[in-house]
């Protein structure tokens, strides 16, 4: 990260410590930077660590995204939105010039799908419609619970369908058949989105960055 950039701060836990870490650059590093935040969590957190914000509304361009991830490809796409904050997610990262994701190694996986659930924000409106939809595709799908029960309300007033799926054979095609249902806000696959993918397992970290 260097000094003037618009930085977008992912959300999760590997998200939240690049925040903790690029406001300890700022504050000792001397760098300053404005973050554009991809979810009320990350945007609570970033405030409370003084980095300041600007709103994607306001933003022509973001110079680097730094955000987690669920599944991780040999080619680095990617499924995220276990956390429920992909949509804006997707947003942040289809502004940036490069997007760089911060990962466990058992995130990693030989074919999307293998952790067997690919999360989809719908508008509530079109639930039925979707589910039926999606199970004709061949992924029933169930609404993510909030803490109370009721379904999980997104940051954008939607809910999430979570489609039960095993190795996914061709993320560009399902994510295109996806998107393509009335009421389909965004899905969670990322795909050929990632430029740059960390790997941490214990002490070590590798870095895979995505073929020219
Ligand atoms: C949020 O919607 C997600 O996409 C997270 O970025 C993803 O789930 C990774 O989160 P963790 O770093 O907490 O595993």
């Amino acid at each position: 990260v260097e000094d003037g950039q618009v930085v977008g701060l992912g959300t999760g836990r590997a998200a939240a410590a690049f925040v903790r870490a690029l406001a300890i650059r700022c504050k000792e590093g001397g760098v300053s930077v404005r973050g554009v935040p991809t979810s009320r969590a990350t945007e609570e957190l970033a405030r409370e660590l003084g980095i300041p914000l600007v709103d994607m509304t306001e933003v022509d361009e973001i110079d680097v995204t730094f955000d987690g991830a669920d599944e991780v490809d040999p080619g680095l796409d990617v499924i995220k939105g276990y956390g429920g904050a992909l949509v804006r997610e997707k947003i942040v990262a289809a502004a940036s010039r490069r997007l760089v994701i911060l990962v466990g190694h058992e995130k990693l996986v030989s074919r999307l799908g293998q952790r067997g659930k690919l999360p989809v924000e719908i508008l509530p409106f079109a639930t039925a419609l979707c589910r039926r939809r999606f199970a004709a595709l061949g992924y029933p799908a169930e609404l993510r619970p909030g803490p109370d029960g009721e379904p999980l309300v997104t940051d954008n007033g939607n809910w999430i369908l979570d489609c039960r799926v095993e190795r996914i054979p061709n993320p560009a095609h399902l994510d295109e058949a996806l998107t393509a249902i009335p009421g389909v806000v965004g899905t969670g696959l990322f795909v050929e989105m990632a430029d740059v993918v960390i790997v941490q397992d214990g002490d070590s970290v590798e870095v895979r960055e995505r073929p020219a």
